[in-house]
């Protein structure tokens, strides 16, 4: 079966009770028993419920893995991959990633003897520098945010091999529809759903999926035994969502190249940051292991100050902060998302203050350049 047609097929045939052709919400936390344990394959909703049921069978079938499990939140799914770790082992992970990911590790993790060497993942040998003795794990995310750095997949799956580290991906820019890391040689992808998953502002949820049946497992007992899942009208709208994720990323795709094009040609943007420009130092890694360059961009305008006037301007752009919904969002990486950074880090970085990062929507590219340009003027 194709990708696209999986979108729409794949984690559920009709509903057996009633034949309906969509995902029943079944907002229900427990079930009838027959006799002690005897039961239709679910006892309580933390631990399973047919309407997540199908949403993990699903992004399993799309990431291309063994098992799939729903969470409240990206970072719910990431807290759970990070309890399969004991006190003393080490991570290796992307200098570069999400905020909350560094957060999560750095102020609770480390509390409990979880140990991280962050590293520029797109240099190898800098990942293999930083492997230690009891180093468990590399963990990483490709492109990056905001400066949508590249990571060499195949490079990372063997590395992690060789060290007999666990591989994981954390694939929200990307989605399974222009990138599937477990198939370059992760063991666990992750999502944050909320974003091109999800895909209209409406629902906050995580994905996690492993390629091995046995840490499948692992995670599962987690997942139920922490338990940070989803309920299943979140898990509905997940589901409706994912039937789109096609169109959407084409869309959001070709809005970006439209974008950079423009953006390149203005004379107050000193760098744009987009994967699918020849002269991005990750462009040709992107081409092999990715189907698409996906729809976020970054450019530099030079200053604070004309930073602010942009986004004061903007009508059509929304400021906040996320990104990946069906709308074009605006926000200055250095005061919004990437705040809790200090500043001489960012500069070092590039997360200057004049750095704007927009989530290209699935407007008419004309309509978002006119607000640009009018922001701009
Ligand atoms: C790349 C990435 N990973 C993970 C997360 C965390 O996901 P959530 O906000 O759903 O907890 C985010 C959220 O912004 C993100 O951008």
């Amino acid at each position: 079966m194709k990708f696209t047609t999986k979108l729409i097929h794949a984690g559920f045939d009709s509903d057996p009770l009633t034949g309906a052709v969509t995902v029943p919400i079944y907002q229900v936390s427990t079930y009838k028993q027959e006799a002690i344990g005897k039961h239709k394959g679910y006892e309580y909703s933390r631990t399973g419920n047919p309407t997540r049921a199908a949403l993990e069978a699903l992004i399993a079938e799309l990431e291309g893995g063994a098992r799939g499990l729903g969470f409240a939140s990206g970072l719910a799914a990431l807290t759970t991959i990070l309890m399969m770790f004991d006190a003393g082992d080490h991570l290796v992970i992307g200098d570069d990633v999400y905020g909350g990911t560094f957060r999560l590790q750095d102020k609770i993790f480390r509390r409990f003897g979880l140990e991280a060497t962050y590293v520029d993942t797109s240099e190898a040998t800098r990942v293999t520098a930083a492997i230690q003795p009891n180093t468990k794990a590399l963990l990483i995310e490709t492109p990056t945010n905001p400066l949508l750095k590249v990571t060499d997949l195949a490079a990372m799956g063997q590395i992690a091999r060789q060290h007999h580290l666990l591989f994981i991906v954390d694939n929200t820019f990307m989605t399974p529809y222009w990138q599937r890391p477990l198939e370059h040689g992760a063991d666990i992808v992750w999502h944050s759903a909320t974003k091109y998953l999800g895909g209209h502002s409406d629902v906050v949820a995580g994905l996690v999926v492993a390629k091995d049946p046995a840490v499948g497992e692992r995670l599962a007992f987690l997942q139920n035994a922490a338990g940070g899942v989803p309920g299943p009208q979140d898990c509905f709208l997940l589901m409706r969502g994912i039937k789109t994720l096609a169109v959407r990323m084409k869309e959001h795709e070709a809005n970006a190249h439209k974008l950079v094009a423009w953006l390149g040609a203005r004379p107050e943007v000193r760098k744009v940051y987009y994967p699918g420009l020849p002269a991005h130092p990750g462009h040709e890694v992107q081409r092999r292991q990715a189907g698409g360059f996906g729809g976020m961009i970054s450019f530099d305008v030079g200053s604070g100050d004309l930073a602010d006037q942009i986004l004061r301007r903007v009508r059509l752009f929304t400021l906040a902060e996320s990104l990946g919904a069906v709308e074009s969002l605006i926000e200055v990486p250095a005061r919004m998302t990437h705040a809790s950074i200090p500043a001489d880090r960012r500069n070092e970085l590039g997360v200057t203050d004049g750095l704007i990062r927009i989530s290209v929507g699935i407007e008419d590219a004309d309509d978002l350049i006119a607000d640009l340009a009018h922001a701009m003027g």
